[in-house]
Parts: C-alpha cells; structure tokens; sequence
C-alpha cells in the first residue's frame, strides 16, 4: 500500500472537518471533490473574484446528494477577518487556496495581490491559529525560486523573485515560518509548480496556458506562445496536488512540519511539445486541427525561461508518488474540456 492509499483509507475510516479556502475556484473544487469522495465533512469560502458556482455544481453532481450533505459553503473574504474566523469555527484541518493567481494580474495590480495574497493570509493563519486547528496547509508556488538559475528547483535554494505575485507567495512561507516559532502553528507549504486539470478557468487575460489553449484548439481560433516556444515548464496534474495536500495534511512525522515542498512531476515540457501533445490529442475530433499552427508573440514580463522541480523532499518526508504524468493527466483534462467548452462549429 503507498502512503496516499493508506491516507485515503485512514480518510474513509475517520471523520474530519477541513476548510478549503477558495472552494469555488480550479484547485479548491477539486480538494472539495477529493474530500467529499473521501466521507469528510467541509466547510468552504470563497468570495468568488476568480472562481464559479458552477464549480460547486459540478462538485455536488459528481459526489452525490448524500456526500453533498456534508458540504457547508461560506460566501466570504479572506481580506475580511471576521469571515476567516467563522469558517475556522470547530475545523480540524485547513486547506488555503484562496489568492489571486497571475504573474501578470499582480504586475497590473501589485496592491490588489498583497490584500488577497498577504493580508488575507495573514488573516486566515491568525484565523486557523486562534481555532486550535490540526494543521494548516496552503498554496505557497514555484515562482518562489524567481531568477535563480539552477534546474531542478531543490526547496532551500530560491533566487529574487520576479513579480509582486511572487513576492507574495514567498512572503506566506515566511509568516507560516514566523507563526510556527511565535505560537506553535503547525503549518506545511506546497509550492505548485503549473498545475492543470479539469474546472481550471480557460477563460479571461489572466487564464493559465493549458485552458487557454485547449479553448482556442476546440473553437479554432487564433493560439499565442509567448516567445519562441522553447520556455519549459514542469506541468502537474491535479490529481497529485489532492494527494499532496491530503499526505500534507495527515504527515504525522514532525520532522515533514513546518516545511515548504515542491508538488510537480521533476519532467520538464517545453510550450511547443505541449503544444503538439495537445493537438494530437485532439485532432481526432476536431479535424480541423490538422492544419492549426502557433502564432509566435514576444516573450511575456516576469516569465522564468525554465522551471522543473525536485521532488525527492515531498517524497521522503510525505510519501508524495505522483499518480499521474503529464500525458495521462493531458488526456484526462481534454477529455473534460471537450465535454465542457462548447465549439462553434
Ligand atoms: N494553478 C496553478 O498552477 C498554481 C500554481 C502555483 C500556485 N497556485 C496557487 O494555488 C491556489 C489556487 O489556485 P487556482 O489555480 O485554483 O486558482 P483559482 O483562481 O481557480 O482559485 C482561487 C479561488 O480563490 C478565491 N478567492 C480569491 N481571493 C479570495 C478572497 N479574497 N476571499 C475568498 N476567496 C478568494 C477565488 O474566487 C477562487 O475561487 C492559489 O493560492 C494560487 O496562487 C496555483
């Protein structure tokens, strides 16, 4: 048995109340499917700036009426304390999604990101500590190691960050750092590397690669790659976050407390292999892709050219075995897409 399956089981034997901040959004839904398949009981919040109700609706149909029951949603802020101590009330575990995501969004808009990404972080860890909760795990990110140059990313060696996003991610590690010494909050940060899977957003400026080019495939309409495609990225199903943040959650050992991992694959995909893997994946139904081709734009502000990450830290200390590569987890999300985006043809 590995240390997710004995997770999981340890889950369906044992009833626990979790929070997953940023419910409504991509990461947060699926942690919501994970854990309602799993017989948890979850409280939600989300005040839906980048995620949908439609995401909940999907969640509810997928675990059935008598899971669902276990599901308490809480429209609300992170920015707003109030809001973090009432859906903290009674909560054994916390899983934080809830920020603003973009390198670029956060560039247009540093002081909206350091009101969602670190103040309201700040709430939610004061909110979590004052709640007595088990743990607290959150979405810290790989744009941490920021223009450090050395492949693959290893969790103690970071660079400048690059953006006021992830300015803001790397300033999360240190208050969950600062709150473990200060009050003894037991926290664990995953630092995701692109993370892609069914309900990520395709659309909007601020939409990730994977969803914004699956939308532009299905409904043949003009694809971008920032620069000449050679940039490379370490792409990670969701399905190895849900585990990440369950072993995260669980990790009993206290030496894996208190730490920052790296959740990705260690492989590294450029933006035109993906871009090919993706059209072939799909060219079967929608023939027009045979002769569908990239259009090549400058190179985007605050981009790091490569990414990859060590994962052997996640592995020795939480068990993490990812379930998924990147082609098993491609097929699975174009097959949710296909079935989700409508086209216009
Ligand atoms: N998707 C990735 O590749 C990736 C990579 C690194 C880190 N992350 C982090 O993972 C987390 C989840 O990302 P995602 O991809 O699911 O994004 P998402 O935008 O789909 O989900 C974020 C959710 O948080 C909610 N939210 C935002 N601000 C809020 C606030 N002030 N109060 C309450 N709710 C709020 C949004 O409405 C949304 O539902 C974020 O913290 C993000 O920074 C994601």
């Amino acid at each position: 048995m590995t240390k997710y399956q004995d997770a999981q089981q340890h889950l369906r034997d044992h009833q626990y109340h979790w929070l997953v901040t940023g419910v409504a959004g991509f990461i947060g839904s699926n942690l919501l499917e994970a854990l309602l398949s799993l017989n948890q009981k979850v409280t939600g919040l989300d005040n839906f700036s980048t995620g949908y109700r439609h995401n909940l609706e999907q969640v509810e149909k997928l675990v059935g009426p008598e899971a669902w029951h276990n599901f308490t949603f809480i429209e609300g802020d992170i920015r707003n304390l109030e809001d973090c101590k009432r859906a903290s009330r009674n909560v054994d575990y916390v899983l934080h999604e809830a920020a603003l995501g973009s390198v670029p969004r956060s560039i247009e808009d540093p002081i909206l990101a350091n009101e969602n990404n670190i103040s309201g972080f700040l709430n939610m860890l004061v909110a979590a500590r004052d709640a007595a909760v088990k743990r607290f795990v959150y979405a810290a990110s790989s744009s941490t190691y920021g223009d450090h140059p050395d492949l693959p990313k290893v969790e103690t060696v970071i660079g400048k960050p690059l953006s006021p996003y992830a300015v803001t991610k790397y300033v999360n590690e240190l208050y969950a750092d600062v709150f473990a010494r200060c009050y003894g909050t037991e926290s664990i940060g995953l630092r995701y590397f692109n993370i892609f899977g069914p309900r990520q957003d395709p659309d909007g400026a601020y939409a990730a690669v994977i969803p914004q080019w699956v939308a532009a495939l299905i409904r043949n309409q003009a694809l971008y790659i920032n620069g000449d495609g050679e940039t490379s990225r370490d792409f990670c199903f969701i399905d190895n976050v849900v585990q990440a943040n369950l072993l995260a959650a669980l990790a009993n050992n206290p030496e894996a407390v208190n730490q920052v991992y790296n959740v990705a694959l260690n492989e590294r995909t450029s933006l035109n292999q993906l871009y090919e893997m993706m059209r072939s994946l799909l060219l079967e139904q929608f023939p027009h892709l045979e002769t569908h081709r990239p259009q090549y734009v400058d190179f985007r502000e605050g981009d790091v050219r490569h990414s990859q990450a060590d994962i052997s830290k996640a592995g020795k200390l939480l068990g993490f075995a990812p379930t998924h590569r990147i082609d098993q987890g491609l097929k699975q999300a174009m097959d949710w897409y296909v079935a989700h985006l409508s086209s216009p043809q």
